[in-house]
């Protein structure tokens, strides 16, 4: 039998979506089960995106252009300007999602066994990114005791080799809600300048920051235009998921013409999706007010609650909607299958993304999941109820 790539052996699976055969079996069977696993938000897409596609009169669904229309790209420059990030159209080639800013990014800037840093805890699709680009992950790690800080510089630079070409962050930050501040972006700032690195921030969830606290993006920091890279998407900005559209922003012309040539071997992002994307950029600041209010609110019961079961450690989140829990048991790869196949309370159990496979380094997070706090208040009320009582059954 002909045999598969060892790349494809060795592309991970997502932690997130590895149990849904589980979670299907369970529901087939009549239980309801929770969904703590995926940052799939239940907030309503804003109207004028979904009526620009209904209403539109498209006759012909073509192509659209390979770095999206200049008009979708200039409204997305005006986007930023609000966000005070100087940039033009040209600075911005429109993808497929988040998802495929981040593989033109890794591939246009990393060769074969180059090496990206990133700080772990991380979204788990980085590694499987890396794998498909045949580049090695360096992790450097943060701690749930820290709130997931920002290691010190010195942890970095020991970390850096003539094979290191970037570093990569994710800010706020999937899985561990970490916010980074502007003290902490201007040291990464100096690193990325000193050692001549790229520096690419994924700021999917830069509107979603907390108790009062602003985002701020590599993009606004001086001196570092030709080595910032920014990921950025529709999905959890307008909970727009299923649309697939992203984009890729840097001020790098070199990088610019590359991601390009990745761009045009894909042909085009989708035509109906931009046309809701650009859409959705009329969305009032009120959308974002009460969304925001509400993801704050839902992060704050899901903390209080969870912070009621005996034993588990929590990092409070600034930013984004999930949060790293440390449970009291030895591997919560088996708990969350547990939970699937075995625990019931009430004909209900839930569902949560063990957080082994958001780090880099062998046997770290066995102990910890991640939760997405995209449920409203009572159904996490109900979810951290279920799993306390599951905790104390497992346990025993
Ligand atoms: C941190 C982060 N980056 C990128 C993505 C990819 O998003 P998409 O491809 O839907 O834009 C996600 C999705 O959950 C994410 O959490």
């Amino acid at each position: 039998m002909p045999s598969i790539s060892r790349k494809g052996s060795s592309m991970p699976e997502s932690p997130i979506r590895k149990l849904v055969p589980f979670s299907e079996e369970a529901k087939k069977k009549g239980v309801k089960v929770i969904h703590l696993n995926i940052g799939q938000p239940d907030i309503e897409t804003p109207k004028a995106a979904l009526d620009a596609v209904k209403n539109n009169t498209l006759t012909v669904l073509e192509y659209s252009r390979t770095e999206g229309s200049e008009t979708y790209r200039d409204k997305l420059a005006q986007y930023y300007a609000k966000h005070d990030i100087q940039i033009t159209a040209k600075d911005i080639i429109v993808t497929t999602g988040g998802s495929e800013a981040l593989a033109f990014a890794l591939n246009s800037v990393l060769d074969i066994d180059d090496e990206i840093i990133i700080p772990e805890p991380f979204y788990a699709n980085y590694n499987g990114f890396a794998t498909a680009a045949g580049i090695k992950v360096v992790p450097v790690v943060s701690k749930i005791d820290s709130n997931f800080s920002l290691p010190p510089i010195e942890e970095f630079e020991k970390l850096i080799t003539p094979r290191t070409k970037a570093i990569l962050i994710c800010n706020p930050g999937n899985p561990t809600g970490y916010l980074y501040t502007r003290e902490e972006i201007k040291k990464l700032a100096n690193i990325v300048k000193a050692h001549d690195l790229f520096l690419i921030s994924d700021e999917v969830y830069r509107e979603f920051t907390y108790d009062g606290k602003e985002h701020y993006s590599i993009l606004q920091e001086e001196g570092i235009e030709q080595h910032a890279i920014v990921v950025d998407s529709v999905s959890k900005r307008y909970s727009m998921c299923g649309a697939r559209i992203g984009c890729l922003v840097t001020k790098n012309e070199a990088v610019i013409r590359t991601a390009l040539k990745f761009a045009q071997a894909r042909l085009s992002p989708p035509t109906y999706a931009l046309i809701a994307s650009e859409a959705a950029l009329e969305t009032p600041q009120e959308y974002f007010d009460k969304v925001k209010e509400e993801y704050q609110a839902r992060r704050n019961v899901l903390v209080e609650e969870l912070e009621t079961i005996e034993g588990v450690k929590i990092g409070n989140p600034k930013g984004a909607f999930y949060c790293i829990a440390e449970l009291p048991i030895a591997d919560a790869d088996d708990f969350a299958r547990w939970l699937l196949e075995e625990y019931r309370l009430d004909g209900e159990t839930v569902m949560i993304a063990p957080a082994a496979g958001f780090y880099a380094t062998e046997g770290l997070g066995k102990n910890q999941v991640r939760i997405a706090y995209v449920l409203d208040k009572e159904s996490l009320k109900r979810a951290v109820h279920i799993l306390k009582q599951a905790l104390t059954s497992y346990i025993g």
